[in-house]
């Protein structure tokens, strides 16, 4: 398995798996197969695989602890910035043709829609992980403020389902689905926080006091 995980070619056959989702998008652009609503079914999908590209970076530390695999870790950085890339995508759908590129009519929609404040927050969030993943940021931040930093990726996954569940008019399943996962990863990182914590914490010496009374 370690051989699979560190062959340079399961590098490359994860970054073109990854890459299936926008090819779809590309090809069905080109055949004219988005639905009645094409922009509204690229914000879908686009919204979709933004979501589900941050759980799959978030399951990256479980599943190395939990499956004694820890070069896992050489996907996490492709995994977190193919979300930023989708979100991208997702953004631009929504600043083209919602918007018409007008930026101070997206400001006052990121300020009137409250769904559209959450997913902006969480696209925010990004930008400065997506600009710190190189080695080279994480030497210059040091690599506990990286860590602090890049942490934020919780906030916006959490941030991500919040603006999914604002959004759904009826049916709250799916957006229900992507927050338990969230859900459920952020308390295993939770635990492991507390149980590392704990195990460092100084043994405390209880020196039995000396009566007086002998
Ligand atoms: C981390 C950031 C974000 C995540 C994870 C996210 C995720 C999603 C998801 C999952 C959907 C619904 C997909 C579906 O129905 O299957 C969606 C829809 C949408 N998102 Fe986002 N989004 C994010 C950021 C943004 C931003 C920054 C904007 C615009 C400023 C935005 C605008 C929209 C719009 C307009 C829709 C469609 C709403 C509708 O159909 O009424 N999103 N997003």
């Amino acid at each position: 398995m370690r051989s699979l995980l560190i062959s340079k070619w399961t590098k490359v056959a994860v970054f073109l798996l990854c890459l299936i989702p926008f090819g779809e998008l590309v090809w069905r652009i080109i055949k004219g197969e988005l639905g009645a609503n094409p922009v509204e079914f690229l914000q879908h999908a686009t919204g979709d695989w933004t979501l589900r590209f941050l759980i799959f970076t978030l399951c990256i530390t479980p599943f190395r602890k939990l499956f004694k695999l820890p070069d896992l870790i050489r996907f996490r950085r492709m995994l977190g910035l193919f979300a930023f890339f989708y979100v991208c995508l997702h953004f631009l759908t929504y600043l083209g043709p919602d918007q018409s590129f007008d930026l101070s009519s997206m400001w006052k929609d990121v300020a009137k829609r409250p769904f559209i404040t959450v997913g902006f927050l969480g696209f925010v969030l990004l930008i400065p992980m997506a600009i710190t993943s190189t080695a080279g940021w994480i030497r210059r931040l040091g690599g506990k403020r990286w860590q602090m930093l890049h942490r934020a990726i919780y906030v916006s996954a959490v941030a991500g389902v919040i603006h999914f569940y604002w959004l759904v008019k009826s049916d709250v399943r799916k957006p229900l689905f992507y927050g338990a996962l969230v859900a459920i990863l952020l308390l295993w990182r939770l635990g492991s926080w507390f149980s590392r914590r704990r195990s460092q914490a100084p043994v405390r010496v209880t020196v039995p006091s000396v009566s007086m009374n002998g």
